[in-house]
C-alpha cells in the first residue's frame, strides 16, 4: 500500500489564482460582514444580499484557474493515497486533477432548497436568483455552510487524518471550528507540514514553512515524491 498523504487547505491557496482569502488585510470579513452574508439570520433578513454575494464569488472562482499549489498537489496521487480535505468552496483542487475532496463548508457550484430536503442541485457556475426553487418550492440558497451551520464530513475527515503518515496543512489560518480541530486527529511520528504566510501559533508537532503556497508546495511535493522513488 502507498504512504497515505492528507491535505488541508484553506483560502490561502487560493489566493494566488486570485481569490480572496477571508481574515488577510485584503480579507472577505474585512470588507464584508460575516454576520450579514454567512449565517442563516443573515439570509433571512436579507437573502437577495446574501444571493449576490456568493454569486459573485461564484463567478470569479469559475473565471480562476487552479495554480501551482494545486497541481502539486493532485499530482501527488501519483505516489501515494491522498485524501484532500478543504475548507474551500471553489473547484480548483477537482479541476488541478484532485479525485478525493472533501469539502468541510459546502461549494460554491451546487444550489439547494431552504425546505426540509437536503437535495442538491449542481450549478456550476450560473448565478442563484431570488425566486428559483428547488422541486419542493422552497427559495435555492447556495450550498455554503454558514455559521452556525453543522460542518460536512467531519468524520471522514478524521478517519484520514488519524491514518496519514504524512500531513501537509496549507493555506488556512485554522481560526474556524471544528476544521482547525483535525489536525489534532493526526499521529504523533509522521511528518506534518503547515505552509501559510504567517501564523499566530503552529499546532504542536508540525513544522511551520512559511510563503507562498505556489512555491513552497511544490518543493515539498517533489521532495515527498522523490523520496518514493
Ligand atoms: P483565512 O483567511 O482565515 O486564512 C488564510 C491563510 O492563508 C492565512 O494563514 C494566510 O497567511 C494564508 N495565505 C494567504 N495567501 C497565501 C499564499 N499565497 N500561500 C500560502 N498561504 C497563504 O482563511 P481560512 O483559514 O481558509 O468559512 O478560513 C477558514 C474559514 O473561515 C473559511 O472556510 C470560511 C471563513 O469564514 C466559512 O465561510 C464557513
Amino acid at each position: 500500500m502507498p504512504d497515505k498523504v492528507v491535505v488541508l487547505s484553506g483560502s490561502g491557496l487560493s489566493a494566488e489564482s486570485g481569490l480572496p482569502t477571508f481574515r488577510g488585510a485584503a480579507g472577505l470579513w474585512r470588507e464584508h460582514s460575516w454576520m450579514e452574508l454567512a449565517s442563516p439570520e443573515g439570509w433571512r433578513k436579507h437573502p437577495q444580499l446574501v444571493l449576490e454575494f456568493y454569486n459573485e464569488r461564484r463567478a470569479k472562482a469559475w473565471a480562476a484557474e487552479p495554480n501551482a499549489a494545486h497541481r502539486a498537489i493532485a499530482e501527488l496521487e501519483k505516489h501515494f493515497d491522498v485524501a484532500v480535505i478543504t475548507q474551500n468552496v471553489d473547484n480548483l483542487h477537482e479541476r488541478a486533477g484532485s479525485t478525493r475532496v472533501l469539502h468541510l463548508h459546502g461549494e460554491l457550484g451546487f444550489a439547494r432548497g431552504t425546505g426540509p430536503g437536503r437535495k442538491r442541485y449542481r450549478i456550476d457556475g450560473a448565478p442563484i436568483e431570488l425566486g428559483q426553487t428547488c422541486e419542493e418550492g422552497t427559495q435555492l440558497r447556495p450550498d455554503i455552510v454558514w455559521f452556525g451551520e453543522e460542518t460536512r464530513h467531519m468524520e471522514e475527515a478524521a478517519g484520514h487524518v488519524s491514518a496519514a503518515d504524512k500531513i501537509l496543512v496549507v493555506g488556512t489560518s485554522l481560526s474556524v471550528y471544528p476544521a482547525a480541530s483535525l489536525v489534532e486527529y493526526a499521529r504523533p511520528r509522521i511528518e506534518k507540514i503547515l505552509n501559510s504566510l504567517e501564523m499566530d501559533s503552529v499546532p504542536r508537532g508540525f513544522e511551520f514553512l512559511p510563503g507562498q503556497a505556489t512555491v513552497i508546495v511544490p518543493r515539498l511535493t517533489a521532495r515527498w515524491s522523490g523520496c518514493r522513488a
